[in-house]
């Protein structure tokens, strides 16, 4: 076994173009052969690198968050990840919107987990969703707001995403996070064609709130396709300059 200094040293361009290289070929290969449809969680299908779903275990345990909303439900497996750590903790609920969820689609049944049929952005669900973190917070010992966490999954368009993030972002608490996912698309580096999606919707929402940082820490792994887009709320209070 060699010494870890006995690698040979690779430079950081060298280092970003693996990187790359490397997300573009996971993700060639999840589409070209549909394994994208083949992960799992607890035997329903998830959308989601394995390394992504442990940021999220890593990020649950870490905030204990009281609710987790996630958008884009699509089969369940990421929605039943989230309210299977919850379980785990002990803490915690989780809500998953879809315009696709209907009576009768067949979804996960857990305790700890409800699915709402509709659009992530219609007033009557955001309500709802703010009305839920409301009644959370005031049920704390703390009497604090409530600790909040909501990963961004469903249309994955420019301005559908920068609308849930100034729609969910006003509910995260200062340490808290909001997750756009699949930064990736556009070219960064994969699916060129897509056309402006959520790297830019964060890029956006960046620039009109500096209370929100990129938090580089949770896509440590590398193997991401949320780069970028792992939101921390500093402690401040929006809109205050701060240095960068
Ligand atoms: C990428 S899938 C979600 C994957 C799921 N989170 C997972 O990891 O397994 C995207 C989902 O977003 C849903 N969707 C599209 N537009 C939406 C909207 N405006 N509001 C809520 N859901 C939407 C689609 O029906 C689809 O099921």
């Amino acid at each position: 076994m060699p010494e870890v200094s006995d690698h040979p040293a690779i430079d950081a361009e060298a280092e970003a173009r693996i990187i790359r290289d490397f997300l573009r070929l996971t993700f060639r290969r999840f589409t070209e052969t549909g394994d994208t449809y083949r992960s799992h969680w607890l035997g329903v299908p998830a959308i989601k690198y394995p390394t992504d779903l442990m940021m999220y275990q890593e990020l649950i345990v870490r905030r204990r968050p009281d609710l987790i909303v996630e958008t884009g439900t699509h089969r369940g497996g990421s929605a039943l990840f989230l309210a299977t750590i919850c379980e785990l903790i002990g803490h915690g609920a989780v809500i998953s919107i879809d315009i696709g969820n209907t009576p009768d689609k067949q979804l996960p049944q857990h305790p700890r987990l409800r699915f709402v049929g509709g659009s992530s952005t219609d007033p009557d669900i955001v309500a709802m969703v703010h009305a839920r973190a409301a009644e959370l917070g005031q049920s704390r010992d703390d009497g604090a707001v409530a600790e909040v966490m909501v990963i961004l999954d469903s249309d994955h368009r420019l301005l559908h995403v920068f609308e849930e993030l100034e729609t969910y972002a006003p509910l995260i608490r200062p340490g808290g996070y909001i997750i756009a996912e699949d930064t990736h698309v556009n070219g960064r580096p994969n699916w060129p064609e897509y056309g402006p999606g959520p790297g830019e919707a964060v890029a956006l929402f960046l620039t009109r709130h500096r209370e929100f940082q990129v938090d580089h820490a949770c896509t440590r792994f590398a193997m991401t396709l949320n780069a970028g887009g792992y939101l921390r709320r500093r402690a401040l209070e929006p809109n205050t300059a701060v240095d960068a």
